[in-house]
């Protein structure tokens, strides 16, 4: 710093490629008990302004010196500094803006740069760029500094191939981790078209793998992985091409990422056949020798068309982490399915105003326009790697624990984010939050494998319930977590999976939630306006993550829902018969021990009961009058070791391999007791200690945390401390913070009157209002919102009265193409979007009211010009008559006789 100091004088340009330190502000926050007349005292004897309470913080003040530089680089100096020293000041804290920058740029201290041109707009692994907000809460950049970059880690992308020889992958291609589904061969080069139809793969490695500072293109995310391409999209995918591809090398690839799955259409109900499933769940058992293989899959883009991905069987799958994206600002990407099976989030793109992903393109190129969740399988799977480097015995499911336990809400905006029963926050938008690359390095580093996967299946329900419209249907069954079958017995929860079969019309009408015994809810299924079928489900798996760490045992609640949609009322004149619940089953999938209590462990050790002193003695009383060890005092010994001596110099020393023997010192986990001249053991689980009372212990095992309180050494810190790894300490929590994680300002849970924001408590603000860091101030939401998170129109949570959020903003009217949705009340709160080619609609289905160039308006449809032909009269009203208008094939051809019709 002083180097910092000095070279601000000399040069300012030197200084300010220097990573920017803390910026300190004007602002103080001030504890003082003895009410606001004392605290208004104190402030004008050291010439403060007081500003008021802080929020709901009975004695904190907000104060405010005028003199003080409004941002310094330094914290500031002068008379005012001495309310520090002044007795009824508690505590006191000059305000330091912008954490996120500061954190970061703590990171850049020594932060590392790359000669890769690309380098530079990797605006999701570090903040380079000044112009915008910094956005590297994955900390990335943080777990290579630990060391990490993925090597000895093998990751293979189940796609359209990979270019094998791009100059920024072929360093780290792996054949032996490739082959050509497709093909047939051992070569996932892709098929070159003028389309660049198979480019996918190839940016999808150089996420993953791309080789850094190569002068060329990008840096992956596991820069020192080895990466392959299994070839596998580019013919007809069926259920065999897919089973053999996840099969490919199983002892040998560590990580598949796929990006691909069913029609994200809005109305397909598609999953794993049965050749797949197979393969899924013989990967899991025997994969990476018995650790298990780790699938990532992306949650899918039909997002624009209404889709939800509990309705892609790769994604709902217990043994595919699905990943979801975020925008760089944290809003929710047009392209994102909501589903309850989602485990966790990076970045990806947005809006055009948004950044995108940068990665290596087919052709020798780079591009910097990847898009869409295709962007975070690839990602999660080049941390996942980073972490398996730190920990190459993680299971399949050590790696899904991580993800849960380090993922973090972070700034993602989402209506729906809940803290579930064991403490973790989750949302159907982005699962337990983004990926934190340095927390997951950090805990893999000292993760115990979490105990055996139990699976309790509960018996069917199977007594049909018929699904009236706008009723709810609740089936509720108790399940006892299989208590009675030690092999099957649940009592913490990872993955539930819920069967269902149902006869329905019309399957986008439904809608599915799931209650676990402590109150979640996970919603299973939302209504699909695209969704015709009338095929129902037929023993359809759904799965949710959001019951992660509860208890098992209690009541279950199924809730199904059917809102009939305006399309079935327009096009189904005759009674529809109703829905019908057939059978629903529950499964449970977890664990009868607690999956992180280290304690148990730690007591059966710690049992250990010393040996009886009489065994010690050897009675050895043959003559020995050779040399005795420097250890042994004057009374001599009966051999020449240190075990031989008959009393000690310095220490004795008693263990259950050695014996005892003299020592000059104790070794670790021992206290040296001068008084009787002996090693004495520490409490359990302390490693450095001057006595055996509590208050004596200063420092723990590896892997145990010194809790300052209880002065023991614990497997983990309690709520409202962080573990310190690097002092094997529970340290406090920043005040503010309920809960914090890896340094006391990294919050991930605030104390009551406050609420994070990034990773900083920071105070409440009433309704309509939201925290400005810089001015330390609540300050109104923009006219839009009623809550929101920052000043801007696109920062809004929840709209204000009046509004309707339309595409994630809030607007007075719905724009040209969007309509007010009536159907979640009589007041519409939502703008949906018209239905295809349609220029404005006045309500959902054919409504239209105005059409795009090329299309006409027929019956509130818009139809191309030059297709609506009216063929054959007859075949017409065959058409008509057999009800296929409702076809848009059919609705084209037949356009008059069908817009007659209705
Ligand atoms: C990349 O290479 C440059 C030399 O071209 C070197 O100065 C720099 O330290 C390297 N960066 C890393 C992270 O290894
Ligand atoms: C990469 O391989 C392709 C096909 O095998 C070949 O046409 C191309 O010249 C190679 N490019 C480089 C840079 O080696
Ligand atoms: C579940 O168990 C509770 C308490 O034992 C009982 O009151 C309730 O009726 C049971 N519900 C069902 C659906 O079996
Ligand atoms: C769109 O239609 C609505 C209702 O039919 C109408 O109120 C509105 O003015 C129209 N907007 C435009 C831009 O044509
Ligand atoms: C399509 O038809 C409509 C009316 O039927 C007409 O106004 C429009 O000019 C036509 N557009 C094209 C591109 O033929």
């Amino acid at each position: 710093m002083f180097l910092c100091v000095m070279s601000l004088f000399v040069t300012f340009t030197v200084c300010k490629s220097f990573p920017s330190r803390d910026v300190y502000t004007n602002h103080w926050a001030v504890r003082v008990s003895g009410g606001p007349r004392e605290a208004d005292r104190l402030a004008s004897k050291y010439g403060y302004t007081n500003l008021g309470q802080i929020g709901s913080l009975v004695d904190h003040y907000h104060f405010h010196h005028s003199k003080v530089v409004r941002r310094s680089a330094f914290s500031t100096t002068g008379n005012h500094i001495f309310i520090r020293m002044d007795p009824k000041v508690d505590w006191i804290q000059q305000q330091v803006i912008k954490r996120r920058v500061k954190r970061s740029a703590r990171s850049d201290l020594d932060m590392l740069t790359f000669n890769d041109p690309r380098w530079s707009s990797m605006w999701y692994i570090h903040c380079g760029d000044k112009s915008h907000r910094c956005r590297s809460e994955m900390n990335i950049m943080a777990a290579w500094q630990r060391g990490y970059t993925g090597k000895n880690v093998v990751v293979s992308i189940l796609d359209d191939g990979i270019e094998k020889n791009h100059t920024d992958l072929a360093q780290n291609y792996d054949p032996l981790a490739s082959f050509d589904i497709n093909g047939n061969d051992h070569d996932p080069t892709p098929r070159y078209d003028p389309t660049n139809e198979n480019k996918h793969g190839t940016r999808c490695a150089g996420e993953v793998a791309a080789v850094s500072n190569n002068s060329h293109c990008t840096v992956g995310i596991a820069h020192h992985a080895r990466i392959g391409g299994i070839r596998m999209l580019d013919g007809d995918v069926t259920d065999l091409v897919e089973a053999k591809s996840l099969g490919i090398q199983p002892d040998y690839i560590d990580i598949y990422s796929a990006s691909w799955g069913p029609d994200d259409d809005g109305m397909t109900v598609d999953g794993p056949g049965p050749l797949a499933k197979q393969a899924f769940e013989l990967a899991a058992k025997k994969g990476r020798k018995g650790k298990g293989s780790i699938f990532v899959w992306a949650s899918g883009n039909g997002g624009r068309r209404g889709d939800h991905c509990s309705c892609d069987g790769y994604t709902n799958s217990i043994y595919t982490i699905s990943v979801s994206s975020t925008t760089e600002s944290g809003t929710m990407p047009w392209y994102l399915e909501s589903c309850a099976s989602t485990l966790a989030s990076t970045y990806s793109s947005g809006e055009t105003y948004h950044r995108k992903i940068v990665t290596t393109d087919l052709r020798q190129r780079c591009t910097e326009g990847h898009t869409g969740t295709s962007v975070s399988a690839p990602m999660v799977a080049g941390i996942i790697a980073l972490a398996l480097e730190a920990n190459p015995l993680l299971t399949w499911r050590d790696v899904q624990h991580l993800l849960v336990t380090t993922s973090r809400p972070a700034h993602l905006k989402a209506h729906d984010w809940k803290t579930n029963a064991a403490g973790h926050k989750v949302s159907h938008l982005y699962g337990f939050g983004l990926v934190d690359a340095e927390a997951m390095v950090l805990e893999a580093q000292t993760w115990r494998t979490v105990p055996p996967q139990h699976t309790c299946t509960e018996a069917s329900d199977n007594r049909p319930r018929y699904i009236r419209p706008d009723q709810l249907l609740r089936v509720s069954m108790n399940s006892t977590g299989c208590s009675e079958q030690p092999d099957q017995k649940v009592v913490y929860l990872e993955h539930v999976v819920v069967r269902v079969t149902i006869a329905h019309p019309r399957r986008g009408d439904l809608q599915i939630s799931l209650v676990s015994p402590s109150g979640t809810h996970s919603q299973l299924l939302a209504k699909r306006q695209f969704d015709n079928s009338k095929e129902g489900f037929r023993n359809w798996e759904i799965m949710t993550v959001h019951c992660w760490g509860e208890h098992a045992t209690g009541l279950w609640t199924l809730e199904i829902k059917e809102s009939p949609s305006r399309l079935r009322i327009v096009h189904k004149p005759c009674p529809p018969h109703p829905g019908k619940l057939k059978e629903w089953t529950l499964i449970l999938y977890g664990t009868s021990d607690h999956p992180y209590n280290r304690l148990s462990h730690l007591h059966t050790s710690v049992a250990e009961t010393p040996r009886p002193e009489q065994q010690l003695e050897e009675p050895e009383e043959d003559e020995y009058d050779g040399p005795c060890h420097p250890e042994c005092e004057k009374q001599g010994c009966n051999g020449p070791s240190a075990e031989h001596c008959l009393n000690c110099v310095h220490f004795s020393l008693e263990s259950h391999q050695a014996g005892r023997m003299c020592v000059s010192h104790c070794p670790l986990g021992y206290f040296e007791d001068k008084a009787v001249r002996r090693c004495k053991r520490c409490r359990p689980g302390c490693e450095r200690c001057v006595g055996w009372a509590a208050g004596e212990c200063h420092a723990c095992r590896k892997g145990l945390y010194l809790h300052d309180d209880s002065n023991t050494c614990i497997p983990g810190c309690p709520l409202g401390y962080y573990a310190d790894d690097v002092h094997r300490q529970c340290q406090k929590c920043h005040t503010n913070c309920r809960a914090c994680r890896l340094d006391s300002e990294r919050c991930t849970d605030c104390n009551e009157g406050y609420s994070l924001s990034g990773m900083m408590c920071v105070p409440k603000c009433a309704s309509g209002m939201f925290f400005n860091l810089e001015e330390m101030a609540c300050l109104p939401c923009h006219d839009s919102c009623s809550s929101c998170t920052g000043p801007g129109r696109e920062d809004c949570v929840q709209c204000a009265a009046n509004f309707l959020q339309e595409e994630w903003m809030c607007v007075p009217t719905c724009s040209q193409g969007y309509y007010p949705d009536h159907t979640t009340g009589s007041l519409p709160t939502t703008c949906q979007k018209c239905e295809e080619q349609c220029l404005n609609c006045s309500g959902p289905g054919i409504t239209c009211t105005n059409c795009r160039e090329g299309y006409s308006l027929v019956g509130g449809a818009c139809i191309i010009n030059n297709s609506c032909n009216n063929a054959d009269e007859i075949f017409c009203e065959m058409v008509k008559s057999n009800r296929l208008c409702e076809k848009k094939l059919f609705r084209e051809f037949c356009c008059k006789t069908c817009f007659i019709a209705g």
